[in-house]
């Protein structure tokens, strides 16, 4: 007979990720029993928060690694339990200690990489999207805060509206396109706008630096709001290290915006890694190009900051639309020029500011469980 043993399930479900805490499920030591009888197995697991939706996902995803990969096994039950106040609070402990939050940190293995400009609407949200998405089709892991908390737009960019899950004091970010997000925009609805003065959104920044689980991904990206509001120093006095890019349009008023980010930069002490020049130039469709928003403003700007330019993006209308629909264009539609001058600049950004060698090993939790 085809049967496993104890030992070898729980070496096959332990590799199970927890799909709230993104951690195997012999490392949060989930696993509570494993019973084999003939070709019947039961396994009990333990579940981190009430609702239906780890019991679901738990009931399908067992038995699929174990019916069919054991020939003789026909039957698997799944029960489920719940953690204990106190194993929850150990749990969450570990995970802390394993993965402490961005806030002040400057050892992190993470690259902070804020999206500023001088001005509103040259495209800074559009960009941080697509360069973050554009990184995970790279192969790497990236969170994205929105740091504009008046105007936040990346919820809607993202078609992202699920709240965060809270376990004891931690915030699980959700994730869409393999991006983990936080936004007040996940907290509040549009049409409840946020009212909040300086210290509360100092205090409301830092707690999503602090609280929010980021499970430090290669790349965080922030999203600021437009000018050199107390919120950039805000970001950059919790994220030491912490890089800028700087979007601008084509526009000649280079001097301006240089000299605006230039102050941006040393008020808040992100260094500039480049300049993305957005709204470049519109192509039609008999290939003629129209500079309507004039042109040479980003090198300018990149040369006056003395920083490359990352990437000219043209005009898309379809930018528009999928920005309004919730899909960044170098998913949709990665073959258009808009998605490759942004997967271009999100390339070279990587090449400027390679991922940070991981320092310490992650540690697995001792197994606690009794099966
Ligand atoms: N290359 C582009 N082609 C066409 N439309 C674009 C392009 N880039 C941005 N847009 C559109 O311009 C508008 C402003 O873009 P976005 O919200 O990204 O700017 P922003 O700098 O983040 O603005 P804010 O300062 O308000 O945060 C959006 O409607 C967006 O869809
Ligand atoms: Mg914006």
């Amino acid at each position: 007979m085809s049967i496993p043993t104890k030992e070898e399930v729980s070496a096959l479900l332990g590799g199970i990720t927890e799909p709230d805490l993104r951690r195997g499920l012999n490392e949060l030591n989930l696993i509570r029993g494993i019973e084999i009888d003939g070709s019947t197995i039961a396994v009990t697991v333990a579940v981190t928060g009430p609702g239906p939706h780890l019991p679901k996902y738990f009931n399908e995803v067992i038995p699929s690694k174990l019916i069919g990969v054991f020939p003789d096994v026909t039957e698997v039950k799944v029960a489920t339990t719940q953690l204990t106040e106190q194993e929850r609070a150990a749990m969450v402990g570990s995970v802390k200690k394993d993965t402490p939050g961005l806030l002040g940190r400057s050892d992190t293995h993470t690259q902070v990489i804020a999206i500023g400009s001088g001005k509103g609407g040259v495209g800074k949200s559009t960009t941080t999207v697509n360069i973050a998405a554009s990184l995970v089709k790279q192969g790497h892991s990236v969170g994205l805060l929105d740091a504009d908390v008046w105007g936040f737009s990346i919820p809607r960019m993202l078609g992202i509206h699920e709240k965060p899950k809270v376990v004891e004091d931690m915030i699980i970010p959700p994730e869409m396109f393999g991006v983990k997000i936080v936004s007040i925009g996940l907290f509040t609805t549009e049409d409840n706008p946020v009212v909040w003065r300086g210290p509360m959104l100092h205090k409301a920044l830092q707690q999503f630096l602090e609280d929010v689980h980021w499970d430090e991904p290669d790349y965080l990206l922030v999203d600021l709001p437009p000018g050199t509001g107390d919120v950039s120093i805000s970001i950059a006095q919790f994220l030491p290290g912490a890089s800028m890019v700087v979007v601008t349009t084509p526009q000649q008023v280079a001097e301006k915006v240089a000299q605006r980010a230039g102050f941006m930069a040393e008020k808040t002490g992100l260094s500039v890694a480049g300049v993305v020049e957005n709204m470049s130039f519109f192509r039609g469709d008999d290939g003629k190009v129209y500079n309507i928003f004039g042109s040479g403003g980003g090198r300018n700007l990149a040369t006056t900051l003395n920083v490359p330019l990352l990437g000219q993006i043209p005009i898309e209308p379809r930018l528009t639309q999928f920005a309004d629909i919730g899909a960044p264009i170098v998913l949709q539609h990665p073959d258009c020029e808009a998605a490759e001058a942004l997967d271009g600049a999100a390339k070279e950004l990587a090449n400027i500011l390679p991922p940070k060698p991981r320092s310490a090993k992650r540690i697995s939790l001792p197994l606690l469980g009794g099966h």
